[in-house]
C-alpha cells in the first residue's frame, strides 16, 4: 500500500470517528439534559475524542494536500468552507456558557448536521462545475 492510500484511509477513519462522536454529543442535547444545559455525563471523553478525531482529519487532510501538490477540484474549496461552518457551529452548540439556551444549542447542532451532510455529499458526488 502506498503512503497516499494509507493517509487517505486514516483521513476517512478519523472522519468516521468524528461522525460517531457527533451523534453521541448531539444526544447530550436531548437525553438527560440539566435544565438548559447539556447532559454532563461523559462530557470530557466526548470532547477529547471530538478534538482528537477533528485534529487527525485536519492533519491528514493537509498531508493529502501536499501529496497532491495542492491540485484540487473547485468543490474542495466548498468542502473547506463547510468544514469551518461545522467547527464553528459545534463550538456554539456546546460552548460552556450558562446563558446559552438549549433551543439555541440545538439550532447550532442542526447547522452543524447540515454542514456535515453537505461535506459528505460533496466528497461522494465530486460535482464538476465546468
Ligand atoms: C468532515 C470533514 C471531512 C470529510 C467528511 C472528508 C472526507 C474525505 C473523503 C471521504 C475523502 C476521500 C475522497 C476520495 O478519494 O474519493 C477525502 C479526501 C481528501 N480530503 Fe477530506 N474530509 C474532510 C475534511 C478535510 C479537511 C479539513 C481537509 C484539508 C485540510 C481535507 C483534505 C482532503 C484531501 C486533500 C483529500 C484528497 C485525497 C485525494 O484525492 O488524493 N479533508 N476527504
Amino acid at each position: 500500500m502506498d503512503a497516499h492510500l494509507i493517509t487517505k484511509i486514516i483521513h476517512m477513519t478519523a472522519v468516521a470517528l468524528s461522525l460517531l462522536v457527533f451523534v453521541f454529543r448531539a444526544a447530550t442535547l436531548f437525553v438527560g439534559v440539566k435544565g438548559q444545559q447539556p447532559n454532563p455525563v461523559a462530557r470530557v471523553p466526548l470532547i477529547a475524542t471530538q478534538h482528537l478525531s477533528f485534529s487527525v482529519v485536519i492533519v491528514t487532510g493537509v498531508i493529502l494536500l501536499f501529496m497532491k501538490d495542492f491540485q484540487v477540484q473547485p468543490w474542495f474549496y466548498a468542502k473547506i468552507i463547510l468544514f469551518v461552518v461545522l467547527l464553528s457551529s459545534l463550538h456554539k452548540a456546546f460552548k460552556k456558557d450558562q446563558d446559552i439556551l438549549l433551543v439555541q444549542r440545538r439550532a447550532g447542532l442542526i447547522i452543524g448536521a447540515v454542514a456535515f451532510a453537505a461535506i459528505i455529499s460533496l466528497v461522494m458526488i465530486k460535482p464538476v462545475f465546468a
